[in-house]
């Protein structure tokens, strides 16, 4: 198994800070890395922005695929793209500025509580069926890539890094792409579907999968593979899937309620072409919030006590308990202007497209993008 796709390791990049890109966005602090970028907070006049960046000289060039692929989708739950563009060394998406991610907030809490976890688990849900229902994969489904919205958007989790989602069936016929054995790990193997660890093309019901683990991880703060010893990254994947197999539901969602251990039995007998009920994995969480009387008020555990009361005042006008998503602020207007940059390839620094309020036909420059 070879894991160029594997989104587990790490990189700095050192000339980011302080700096001007495309004469507007003055990056101001560093907010968070992963695999394939950094993310960078940065100001324009009074906006704020983050900031992605990519190493041109990787040979995985994913951020246009992303940026193409956050655009198509346009999603409540999905960060609103404002350019996308390059510099000698780096590609750039400039994106909406979001919160902390349900890693971080895990990481300062070692745990989340129950009515914490439906809450959250409604929102992936409704949003995996959004980006499914557009023929799209996300295929790196973690803590990491779910970001709370800041003041306003604090009540909803975001999903975000696009980098390894895919189209998985035509757009017309709604045929999928056969399901072949690719042989390597896409994703991260802590919370990758067994389908994805035997290298298995992916389909629906590997990020839903993804999304049980994560559950899981949130409620008892930790898997059953994780701190799994070995030599290699390939000898540990191994042990990683070998463990995951091994461990019946029951075992594995022992002491939560029972809902947890249906949502991973469902998820894992999903067949490849199926599509998943989500309404069905929806009502799990509903059942729950239900029988333990919690009220849908979008106040997490790490709510602040004045947010708090902004969100009581709001959900005692919806009579109790509600489970539709409350109003938010409209998203931001969702219009881009997309131009050409064929032969400035010589010029520092690059804008592909940006906002501009007037809707065009998106256009890549390059065929690199694999969703369109
Ligand atoms: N729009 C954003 N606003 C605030 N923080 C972000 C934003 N996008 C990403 N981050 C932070 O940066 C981290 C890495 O971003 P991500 O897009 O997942 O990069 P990678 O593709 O390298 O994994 C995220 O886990 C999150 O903490
Ligand atoms: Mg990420």
């Amino acid at each position: 198994m070879f894991n160029y796709l594997d989104s587990d390791s790490d990189e700095e990049y050192d000339d980011i800070l302080d700096q001007t890109f495309f004469n507007k966005y003055h990056c101001i602090r560093k907010l968070g890395q992963g695999s394939f970028g950094q993310i960078y907070e940065a100001n324009y006049k009074k906006e704020k922005y983050a900031l992605k960046f990519e190493d041109r000289k990787k040979d995985h060039n994913l951020l246009q695929n992303e940026a193409a692929t956050i655009n198509y989708l346009k999603g409540p739950n999905i960060p609103f793209v404002k350019s996308y563009g390059f510099t000698t060394n780096y590609n750039i998406l400039v994106m909406q500025l979001l919160g902390k991610s349900l890693e971080n907030l895990l990481i300062e809490r070692k745990k989340f509580s129950l009515k914490t976890v439906c809450m959250l688990g409604y929102q992936m849900i409704n949003t995996l069926e959004f980006i499914h229902d557009k023929h799209i994969l996300h295929r790196d489904i973690k803590p990491d890539n779910f970001v709370m919205g800041l003041d306003e958007l604090s009540n909803k989790v975001y999903l975000i890094d696009f980098g390894l989602a895919k189209k998985y069936r035509s757009p017309k016929t709604l045929i999928q792409n056969p399901l072949v054995e690719k042989n390597k790990l896409i994703g991260t193997a802590r919370y990758a579907s067994i389908n994805a660890l035997k290298g298995y093309e992916h389909s629906r019901r590997d990020d839903l999968e993804s999304i049980g683990y994560i559950l899981i991880y949130f409620l008892k703060g930790r898997l059953p593979w994780q701190k799994i010893n070995a030599k290699t990254k390939k000898e540990k994947y191994k042990k990683i899937l070998e463990k995951k197999i091994e461990i019946s539901s029951f075992e594995l969602c022992k002491d939560l309620p029972k809902e947890f251990e249906d949502y991973i039995e469902y998820s894992k007998n999903l067949g490849y072409t199926e599509k998943p009920d989500y309404d069905k994995l929806r009502k799990l969480f509903d059942d729950i919030m239900k029988r333990e009387n919690y009220n849908y008020d979008y106040i997490y555990d790490w709510t602040t006590s004045e947010e708090k009361e902004t969100r009581r005042s709001k959900t005692e006008t919806t009579n109790g308990y509600s489970l539709s998503n409350p109003e938010t602020k409209e998203d931001e207007d969702n219009k881009y202007n997309y131009f050409y940059n064929n032969n400035n390839s010589h010029i520092k620094q690059n804008l592909i497209f940006e906002n501009d309020g007037k809707e065009k036909d998106i256009v890549y420059c390059s065929g690199a993008c694999s969703i369109f």
